[in-house]
């Protein structure tokens, strides 16, 4: 089984991409790290631990990482108005005394060098949130980047509307210095952009279908999806919730439901375009005058096959 270490902000469609992880037999997650994002980190946290606790896996590390980006002037951003205060849809399972954690140790950057120093060219690192833990890592010890297997990210739209605003998407846009640094840093990378999370919608009606499925996680799902699925609705005028997440970790457990185009992508780190990726493909010619052709290139999804996607996450 492919060792997983899944960094996020749990947040809704992370809950359900980390219990699509836990439930798969081609994964062993090996730790979660949390980041700021959906929530404050140590809800995010707080909700890691439950995740790990409600798949049976109470003994999975949390390992919690940044609580703000590397440089970003402006506030941290929290979408607490799309994943609720508490981050499952202001359902408190997680939490009902809804209690904020106090800074605890901020250990998610070292766990990821160390967890990968001891498997070099076996974990996969699944990135659900704001890049910061994974640009730390990079900047901190050289042979992190050497001995990760692999890292696919849930972040950026390509050739489309962000989700912040037309420029960015709200992972990379939460920490848009994290997300250059990580995208150019020489790994052996996957980013699934929202220009094919986009695609994959599960209406209301599925929805249900899941809870009275008898599943074992289907109730949970709908239950926190609720306040999402109003969210999406009243603010996106979506007949459904985008699986952001969920297709992220789709394309790691199953490589055959997403298409990949190759490339240089660079990230936007000021101004009113903060946040936006864009994919050289060479398209243009690399030829020496072009500056990105001596970035290392990484895969971009192109393609997605989103009923195949919303399977596995009506089995959940
Ligand atoms: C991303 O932002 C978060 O709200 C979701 O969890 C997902 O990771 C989509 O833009
Ligand atoms: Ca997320």
């Amino acid at each position: 089984r492919r060792k997983l270490i899944i960094d996020t902000d749990p947040g809704i469609d992370d809950a359900m991409a980390i219990l699509m992880a836990f439930q798969s037999p081609e994964v062993e997650v090996i730790g979660l790290t949390t980041v700021f994002g959906n929530v404050p980190t140590p809800i995010a946290t707080t909700n890691a631990l439950y995740l790990c606790a409600l798949a049976d896996c109470p003994e999975v590390p949390v390992a919690e990482g940044a609580w703000a980006p590397l440089t970003k002037s402006e506030p941290t951003r929290i979408s607490d108005y799309a994943h609720g205060e508490d981050g499952f849809g202001n359902t408190h399972v997680a939490n009902p005394g809804f209690v904020k954690a106090e800074k605890v140790d901020q250990s998610a950057c070292d766990f990821l060098i160390e967890k990968v120093a001891q498997h070099p060219g076996e974990v996969t690192v699944v990135a659900l949130g704001p890049l910061t833990n994974l640009a730390l890592a990079v900047r901190k010890d050289p042979s992190f980047v050497k001995n990760v297997k692999e890292l696919c990210i849930l972040g950026g739209a390509f050739f489309a509307s962000g989700n912040v605003n037309p420029a960015a998407e709200f992972n990379i846009y939460s920490d848009p210095d994290a997300a250059d640094i990580v995208f150019t840093a020489g790994m052996n990378t996957r980013v699934i952009g929202i220009n094919l999370t986009t695609q994959v919608i599960l209406n209301d009606k599925e929805l249900t279908d899941i809870k009275d499925s008898g599943t074992k996680y289907g109730k949970y799902v709908h239950d926190i999806t609720r306040f999402y699925m109003y969210w999406h609705v009243t603010s996106d005028g979506v007949d459904g919730i985008f699986l952001h997440d969920p297709t992220c970790m789709a394309a790691v457990l199953d490589p055959s439901l997403v298409t990949y185009r190759t490339g240089v992508v660079r990230v936007e780190t000021q101004g009113i375009c903060a946040g936006l990726t864009l994919l050289d493909m060479g398209l243009k010619g690399w030829n020496s005058s072009n500056l990105w052709m001596h970035q290392p290139p990484i895969k971009v999804g192109w393609t997605v096959e989103a009923n195949r996607v919303k399977e596995l996450v009506k089995n959940l």
